[in-house]
């Protein structure tokens, strides 16, 4: 458990959606749209609603629904535009990224809005998209080496005068960047569920994001990776995806689930599990994000069906709580109707998250 944080507020943040076809592979009705109006529409109601953070995605290519993708730097900066709180975290690709450009962008965005952006190096599960675009595939540990890499120059070009690092994958000598960026200097998020995805993340990553789980689940993953940081004096704080139904009932919620599922695109479901197995077996010790994700799991993008944010209000603010003792500092969260599940989401369920963490404050201080 994250001692150091067990009595923070939790902190809540959203998918993006900007890519097409929602978070779920399913033609089930979505009210969502990947598009600029509605993002930052929906920007607006989740700052309101009480959201810290919005993470958009990056995706160069289709596939398994998602025909259109809006690129992610790009989209974050206008998020920014758009709102006065809200925290957006752009994903970054190594690879088409390389460092120095990153840490050029995030640094004059972070002048233009403010010490708001922050960032989440992805390492890459979609070998059909590398190949589209003349990217390299490189094998499990290696994406992870070059992630790592990425993340210690980014933050060395960020933090020193001038920067000099020989890796397998970079080079800089004397590297001076002007202006830095603001301080707090942006966070850096990386994510997977990989015995090397986790050891990134206890030795250089501010946060740690992970596919939907239960609370036994990512508490394993949350002992694993704080042991080795702070084995290593580091502090990473521990996020988690989840897909949120809440609605009046339990039943209601559950109809939701089910019709999801049902409506479910084979094909496209079938697709994504070959890819993102061959991404997750890569692994050598076989634990990658989707290792043991049925198909049903699957329909979500990151397992968020796992985490069971599915009932009413009160079930969902308990269920939150349970995740928050088991270590979990941030919860990533996607919707089936975006604008009208995040309003209701602030309305009715962070509340009740405050009420029920006021009342465990109040009874460790007696
Ligand atoms: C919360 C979260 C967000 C992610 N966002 C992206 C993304 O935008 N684009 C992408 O290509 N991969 C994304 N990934 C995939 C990861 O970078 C990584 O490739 C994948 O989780 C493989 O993990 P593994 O090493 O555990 O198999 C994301 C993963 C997580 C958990």
């Amino acid at each position: 458990m994250s001692t150091s944080s067990a009595r923070q507020p939790l902190q809540f943040a959203y998918w993006v959606p900007n890519v097409s076809g929602g978070l779920v592979i399913s033609q089930i009705e979505q009210r969502t749209h990947w598009g600029a109006e509605y993002n930052r529409q929906l920007a607006k109601i989740a700052e309101q609603a009480g959201f810290d953070y919005a993470l958009t995605q990056i995706r160069f290519t289709a596939g398994y629904g998602a025909e259109n993708q809006h690129e992610s730097v790009t989209f974050s900066q206008d998020l920014l535009s758009h709102t006065t709180k809200l925290k957006v975290i752009a994903a970054l690709l190594p690879g088409p990224w390389n460092p120095v450009l990153a840490a050029k962008q995030i640094a004059t965005i972070s002048h233009l809005y403010g010490p708001r952006i922050a960032v989440n190096i992805v390492s890459g599960w979609f070998r059909g998209e590398f190949k589209a675009i003349g990217e390299p595939w490189l094998d499990h540990e290696e994406r992870y080496l070059r992630s790592e890499e990425f993340i210690r120059c980014l933050r060395g070009i960020w933090r020193e005068e001038h920067f000099t690092f020989a890796g397998d994958f970079y080079r800089f000598r004397d590297y001076a960047l002007k202006p830095k960026p603001l301080n707090p200097l942006p966070e850096i998020f990386q994510g997977g569920s990989s015995r090397a995805a986790r050891d990134m993340a206890a030795r250089v990553s501010d946060w740690y994001f992970t596919n939907g789980n239960t609370p036994e689940g990512v508490a394993k993953q949350v002992a694993d990776i704080q042991t080795k940081a702070r084995q290593q004096q580091h502090a990473v704080k521990i996020g988690l995806n989840g897909f949120v139904i809440a609605r009046e009932t339990e039943a209601q919620a559950q109809a939701v689930l089910a019709e999801i599922i049902v409506k479910a695109n084979p094909d496209a479901v079938k697709g994504f599990q070959h890819e993102v197995k061959n991404a997750g077996s890569a692994s050598p010790e076989g634990e990658g994000n989707w290792a043991a994700s049925s198909f049903d799991d699957l329909v979500q993008y990151n397992d968020g069906f796992k985490t069971n944010l599915i009932g009413t209000p009160q079930q969902i603010a308990e269920r939150i709580m349970a995740l928050k003792h088991a270590g979990v500092d941030l919860l990533l969260l996607a919707f089936l109707h975006f604008q009208e599940d995040v309003a209701f989401f602030g309305r009715e369920v962070i509340p009740l998250v405050r009420e029920l963490e006021r009342q465990e404050e109040a009874a460790a201080v007696l």
